[in-house]
């Protein structure tokens, strides 16, 4: 009889019947002169049985892992104490190489594993992807992207796509990559929050998600040069309809995960302890936070006024407590997220430490300095990772922009269509931005975002 041409994944309603399945040699076993395959296709794994003659020919005798494969055969549910992926079997008459690989010998198969040099398996990141782990991480990242998608349409967010390059910077000209754009300067975005902003009156509330650009010469584990961003932009809401926004487009993101049966088991093979937070999150202003680093004994390396680290007599950075106007830097960011071990939200930075556009509270009286200037911004911080999200309510008075320009020393010219937001008919907005990578590390337990990308990017690398 003729067999049906499947994917491994949809195998199970041809339960008896004649399959033609491809894909690639994920394990190879040769147990007393019957060879067993588990065949990977991306869509799932298949144990394929090969006996008789179909086991006695030179390319079986020759078969080696990651060669790719055509087989026919009858799918047999596994027998009774045996267990394969899917709970059944290929029982193989006829089968092919279509591509061989070059087996032990070569560095993917004899070298390759967990604990490699963390270089070579970048060098090889294109096979790394073929692994268990590498291939269910970027399955979790499509549907986490999916279900992001469903939660912010859910809210009457429109998807667009700004460019990604630009002639404006967001957050501040240190971290920009330049080009040379036909003779003219111009840059990779850092963030398309400016874009989303034009859109509002057109399109309502917008989201991207694109790629941004940060030159960081960051060598941590949730820093990389380029990243998947994804940025949403409301109009007339408050700084606290701002956060709530927030919070329920990731806890609904996580809900619609967990209800499909095939994410919920992606996070229960890479993070089985995963829990789903609880709301409300905790919301700690940026003041609450400098005292409960001091409280807690976590303290920040001294910095003298051109910024170099201060050392003691032993070379040791000089430790000193946080003040109100101190950045939070990642440290003690990722220690204060540790240990109160829930997402928690840091709300009202100051504007010194802030970017250009964010809408400050007004100034309270009695204030000691422009330390104690305060924005509505908001950090969304997760155990393990930190800081997820960056959001704020921004500027939407024309003057108090042109004076933002200024203290910042950004020539306004190139920004004349995002002060013209101001002109045209204002609005109170804000608006965030997660990192994509940043977000799948927590919710797969990952230790590093360089392994919730496809091809990572970071200082010095840029290949595969
Ligand atoms: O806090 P950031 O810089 O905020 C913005 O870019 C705003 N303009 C976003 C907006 O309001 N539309 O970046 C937002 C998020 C961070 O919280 C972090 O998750 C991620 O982007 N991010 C990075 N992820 C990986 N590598 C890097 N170098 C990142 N820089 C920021
Ligand atoms: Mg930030």
């Amino acid at each position: 009889p003729k067999a049906t041409k499947s994917k491994l994944g949809n195998l199970t309603p041809l339960r008896s019947q004649r399959v033609r399945v491809s894909g690639w040699v994920h394990r190879l076993r040769d147990q007393k002169g019957i060879i067993f395959v588990v065949l990977r296709d991306g869509t799932g794994y298949l144990q394929c049985v090969l006996s008789g003659t179909v086991a006695q020919t030179y390319e079986a005798l020759t078969l080696t892992l990651e060669s790719s494969l055509e087989l026919v055969g009858t799918l047999q549910p596994v027998p009774e104490g045996k267990t394969a992926p899917g709970g059944h079997e290929l029982v193989v008459d006829y089968w092919r190489v279509l591509g061989a690989a070059p087996g032990a010998e070569d560095a993917f198969s004899s070298r390759l594993n967990e604990k490699s040099d963390p270089s070579i398996l970048a060098d090889l990141r294109h096979l790394v992807l073929r692994g268990e782990t590498a291939s269910a991480i970027l399955k979790l990242r499509a549907a986490l992207l999916s279900s992001f998608r469903g939660s912010l349409v859910s809210h009457d967010l429109l998807e667009v796509t700004p460019p990604c390059l630009v002639q404006t910077q967001v957050e501040g000209g240190a971290t920009l990559f330049t080009l040379d754009y036909y003779g003219q300067p111009a840059f990779l975005t850092q963030s398309s929050q400016l874009y989303l902003e034009t859109c509002l009156p057109s399109l309502g509330d917008v989201f991207c998600v694109q790629e941004s650009f940060r030159a960081e010469n960051s060598h941590t584990r949730r820093h990389l040069s380029e990243y998947t961003h994804l940025e949403a932009e409301l109009a007339f809401i408050t700084f606290e309809d701002l956060m709530n926004h927030i919070e329920s487009i990731i806890c609904e993101t996580i809900g619609r995960l967990l209800q499909d049966p095939s994410s919920a088991a992606l996070i229960k093979q890479l993070n089985p302890n995963f829990q789903t937070p609880s709301r409300p999150f905790l919301r700690l202003s940026y003041v609450d936070a400098i005292k409960w680093l001091n409280e807690h004994g976590i303290q920040h390396e001294a910095e003298d006024a051109e910024g170099n680290v201060i050392k003691d007599e032993h070379g040791n950075p000089k430790m000193v407590d946080h003040a109100v106007g101190d950045d939070i830097a990642e440290a003690a960011e990722r220690r204060m997220t540790d240990i109160l071990g829930t997402p928690v939200f840091l709300y009202g930075f100051p504007a010194v430490l802030k970017a250009f556009y964010m809408k400050k509270m007004p100034k309270k009286e009695g204030a000691p300095d422009d330390n104690h200037v305060f924005t509505e911004s908001c950090d969304l911080l997760m155990p393990g990772v930190g800081e997820i999200v960056g959001g704020s309510m921004r500027i939407a008075d024309m003057e108090e922009l042109l004076a933002a320009y200024k203290r910042e020393g950004i020539d306004a010219s190139p920004y004349y269509w995002f002060t013209d937001q101001r002109k045209y008919g204002t609005c109170e907005h804000g608006g965030y931005g997660l990192g994509v990578e940043r977000f799948l590390a927590w919710l797969a337990n990952r230790y590093t975002v360089r392994e919730c990308s496809l091809y990572p990017r970071w200082p010095g690398r840029a290949t595969p």
